[in-house]
């Protein structure tokens, strides 16, 4: 598949078939998160992977969306700030591009062999904080549903090409 194709077929799956994903898919999925580039390769990010019923309902119950309850696997994507690059200019760390990056590896990975995803960013942080029993230093920042589709997802809705590109200034 032409890498186009796969940007295309990539979209949010929001209902999943009971049937859970093989550690072979999964490892496929995290191997692409895992092969992302990161600001001077620092790999400031952990993945955890909840597959157990009582973890899924606990992490489930920080997001208001009902439908996270179906997924058979959710990966946690958490940033390690004191690990990453910082700008000399502004101290500023581009560890959420970093950990974005890895994230949509595994987005794309996915939609590759068949399965879904779902980006998820609006849940109670203090209450993923809890559940996944993270440190002080780590934050979870995505969570990921992973799962077979059971749904086609929405089709793509995005500005026109003419309105997203400028060329040489903003002007
Ligand atoms: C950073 C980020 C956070 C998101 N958070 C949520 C979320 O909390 N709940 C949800 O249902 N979808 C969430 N989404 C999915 C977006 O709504 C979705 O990607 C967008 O509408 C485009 O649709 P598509 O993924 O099907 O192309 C998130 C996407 C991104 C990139």
């Amino acid at each position: 598949m032409k890498f186009i194709e796969l940007a295309k077929k990539r979209v949010s799956i929001r209902s999943y078939k009971p049937e859970p994903v093989s550690d072979e898919l999964l490892n496929e999925v995290l191997e692409a998160g895992r092969l992302a580039p990161t600001a001077c390769n620092l790999q400031p990010f952990q993945f955890i992977v909840v597959r157990e019923k009582k973890n899924l309902a606990a992490l489930a119950a920080c997001y208001p969306g009902e439908w996270l309850q179906e997924a058979p696997v959710v990966i946690a994507v958490c940033t390690q700030i004191s690990k990453a690059w910082k700008r000399k200019y502004d101290a500023r760390t581009l560890v959420d591009v970093d950990a974005a990056i890895a994230a949509d590896h595994m987005t794309l990975a996915a939609a590759d062999i068949g399965l879904g995803t779902c980006w998820v960013g609006a849940f109670d942080p203090k209450a993923v904080r809890k559940v996944l029993g993270v440190p002080r230093t780590v934050e979870p920042l995505i969570l990921l549903s992973l799962g077979h589709p059971n749904e086609n997802g929405r089709s793509k809705v995005r500005q026109p090409i003419e309105k997203l590109v400028r060329y040489e200034t903003w002007k």
